[in-house]
């Protein structure tokens, strides 16, 4: 089982979300070994829980400050992913991050998911831009497989 928690504000995440789930699905269908995803959105109303089980991040880039583009990284908007991943020792169980973001960004590109995964000493595991392509879905989904069967 690959288990998510994400943060979506425009629809993006949970869009990609939603394809690696059927993505997974398919793939269970001609492999039993492959594993199914499980995922959990987080958002302002989530109260903090204990994570018992290995987990993944997946965060989009909302930074405010600056021209948006090579200066100011204040993150805004994905701030309940980062304090449910603050609380407690949930971090400890998180496996890695997956970032996404816009490219028209250059050095913000991603840059929550490489704050989480320094603030949290976690991997940064993989990124994609706004939606992700199919083979996005399968690369990301090949990344995290070979994480929770290793
Ligand atoms: C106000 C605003 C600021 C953003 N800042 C960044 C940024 O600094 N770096 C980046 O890579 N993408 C940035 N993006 C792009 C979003 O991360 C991207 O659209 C993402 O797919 C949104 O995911 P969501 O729809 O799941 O919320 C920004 C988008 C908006 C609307």
């Amino acid at each position: 089982m690959i288990k998510i928690l994400y943060i979506s504000i425009s629809g993006n995440t949970r869009s990609f979300i939603k394809r690696l789930i059927d993505y997974a699905e398919a793939q269970q269908e001609k492999d039993t070994e492959a594993p199914r995803v499980l995922a959990v959105e987080i958002d302002d109303n989530t109260l903090p829980a204990l994570e018992e089980a290995p987990y993944f991040a997946f965060v989009p880039t909302y930074l405010e400050g600056g021209n948006g583009v090579d200066n100011g990284d204040q993150e805004i908007l994905t701030e309940s992913l980062r304090e449910y991943l603050a609380y407690k020792d949930n971090a400890t169980r998180c496996l890695g991050v997956v970032g996404s973001g816009n490219k028209n960004f250059n050095r913000q590109y991603c840059l929550t998911a490489k704050q989480y995964a320094q603030a949290f000493d976690v991997p940064f595991l993989a990124d994609y831009e706004l939606r992700g392509t199919t083979s996005d879905i399968t690369r990301v989904y090949d990344i995290l497989k070979g994480i929770v069967l290793a």
